[in-house]
């Protein structure tokens, strides 16, 4: 079994506002969702995609913050922000199938990085 990765304190305190921030949105998404609110949706999960994120670190930067967070994080912000646009674009186009399997896929990233780096259990096969 792969050693669990563990993020800096640093890393840890900035999520943690930013996450607050995901749990209200999530919870609001879910209600849209399962509503049928289209329009929420759209503007919900648009807002995830967009929201600022920590960058991968480049060669210049690599006594940074970002720098000693694992590449694994960044793959998943970026699933994250592909995912929140693919239920945006499933909701825009009012297509309540498509919608929820693209909330479901959204809520696997959430699950996927949190078993990662919020308990240190290393990912089971969601993907
Ligand atoms: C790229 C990784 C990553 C993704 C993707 C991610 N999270 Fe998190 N999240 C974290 C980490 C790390 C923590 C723990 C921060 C800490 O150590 O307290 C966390 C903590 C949280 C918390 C608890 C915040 C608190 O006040 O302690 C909530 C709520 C949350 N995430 C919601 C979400 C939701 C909803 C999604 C999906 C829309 C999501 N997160 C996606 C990494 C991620």
């Amino acid at each position: 079994m792969p050693a669990p990765e563990y993020l800096p304190e640093a890393a840890r305190i900035k999520l943690q506002e930013r996450m607050e921030h995901h749990g209200a949105d999530m919870m609001m998404l879910t209600a849209s969702v399962l509503t049928l609110s289209y329009e929420d949706v759209t503007e919900i999960a648009w807002n995830v995609a967009l929201e600022p994120k920590f960058s991968r670190p480049g060669p210049d930067s690599m006594d940074t913050l970002n720098a000693s967070l694992p590449l694994r994080f960044f793959d998943l912000q970026d699933e994250l922000a592909d995912r929140a646009r693919a239920l945006a674009g499933a909701a825009r186009a009012r297509d309540h199938l498509k919608m929820v399997k693209a909330y479901g896929k959204l809520a696997e990233t959430c699950v996927t990085c949190h078993s990662t780096y919020f308990h240190g259990i290393p990912p089971s096969g969601l993907e």
